[in-house]
């Protein structure tokens, strides 16, 4: 068994995805989750897909004191990977202080109990939000930050200084993932993305759309300046993106990062509109399904899209699974949570 690993949001979309991926290369996990946007039900595929049953605590990370219990239970935690965050842009715009309080005191308590129980390794969960509505696309490591669009996009913004701020001069190291559009499920089509809050991501809607689950879906603005006229975004498979975070560990265990903080783009670096989305999912399944074209949404930027060379380069990470691919699965997860032929 190599290093025992936290992650926070771990029953959230990403977090159990990168849980499969951590247990197939070997880590021990523990999770913890207070359960605001995800049920407890990825445990049971985790363990069916791996056969661990991984340690959870339904514990809400504002406060610190729960978060005591976790380490001293398990003091050999040596590294963490922090998902646990509020994420739904339109709300963030409606709520602001319900995302800078959850998102920060979470991420602020989390580096502290990292600080005092000597944890090797924190991975933060970023997003290309932090780059605002950037006036140059593709966009790598080093373009610089416009205004967030978004209280959302601030608290990533926000939270990435923190950690910096937090590792510089210690000897724990960091490293920021900016995410791109994770989509698409695990393969088996045993899990993907089930939130308790309605999914606002675009994958997740059209597939419910297309079962039945919504009548029809809106297309936000299709005004924009863009080749069609609907937002572009880069579009990255969910085990893809997975697979970047067990990459991470890697390198920060084997002693390669020098630095306190590093920062990674990971997206796939092919920017498709929402429109191209559409036809993507009805060519690779052959469903079609009725959309709206309907007025823009606050927050949302015009186009943005990664230039990954440098996850490439450093890491070892390439994407493997193609936009087909995010189609096939995210469909193939629809159709069996839906329990539909
Ligand atoms: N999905 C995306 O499009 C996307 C893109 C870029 C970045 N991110 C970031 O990646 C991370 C994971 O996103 P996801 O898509 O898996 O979201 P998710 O909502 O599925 O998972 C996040 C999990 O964190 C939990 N959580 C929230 N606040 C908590 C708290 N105070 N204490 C304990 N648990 C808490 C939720 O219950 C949820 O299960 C988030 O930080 C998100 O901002 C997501």
């Amino acid at each position: 068994m190599k290093h025992k690993i936290l992650v926070t949001g771990g029953t959230g979309y990403i977090g159990s995805h990168t849980i499969v991926d951590l247990i197939e290369h070997d880590y021990a996990v523990v999770c913890v989750d207070n359960g605001s946007n995800s049920d407890t039900s990825p445990l049971k595929t985790i363990k069916e897909l791996t056969g661990v049953e991984v340690p959870y605590y339904n514990f809400d990370l504002c406060n610190l004191q729960s978060g005591e219990t976790i380490f001293q239970d398990h003091p050999d935690i040596s590294g963490i990977i922090h998902f646990a965050a509020l994420k739904a842009v339109g709300e963030s715009v409606e709520k602001p202080l319900l995302y800078y309080k959850n998102n920060l005191e979470s991420l602020i308590n989390t580096l502290t109990l990292a600080l005092k129980y000597h944890v090797k390794g924190f991975i933060f969960s970023s997003s290309c939000t932090v780059y605002g509505d950037a006036t140059t696309v593709p966009v790598d490591e080093e373009t610089p930050w416009q205004a967030a669009a978004s209280p959302y996009g601030r608290t990533k913004q926000i939270g990435e200084n923190i950690v910096e701020d937090t590792l510089r001069n210690t000897e724990m190291k960091g490293v920021l993932l900016r995410y791109f559009n994770p989509a698409g499920a695990h393969p088996s089509g045993k899990m993907g993305e089930s939130s308790v809050n309605p999914p606002q991501n675009l994958v997740p809607v059209i597939t419910e759309t297309a079962i039945g689950k919504r009548q029809q879906m809106t297309v936000y603005g299709t005004d924009y300046p863009t080749r069609d006229g609907s937002c572009i975004r880069d579009y990255i498979h969910v085990m893809d993106l997975a697979r970047a975070h067990t990459l991470a560990l890697q390198y920060i265990f084997e002693g390669h990062q020098k630095i306190s903080c590093e920062v990674f783009n990971v997206g796939i670096g092919n920017g498709l509109s929402v429109l191209e989305i559409i036809e993507a999912f009805e060519s690779e399944t052959g469903v079609r399904f009725d959309y709206v074209k309907g007025d823009r949404r606050p927050g949302d930027v015009v186009s943005i899209y990664s230039d990954y060379s440098k996850a490439k380069k450093v890491l070892g990470w390439e994407p493997r699974y193609s936009v087909g691919d995010i189609m096939s699965t995210a469909w193939l997860w629809e159709k069996n949570r839906s329990k539909v032929k």
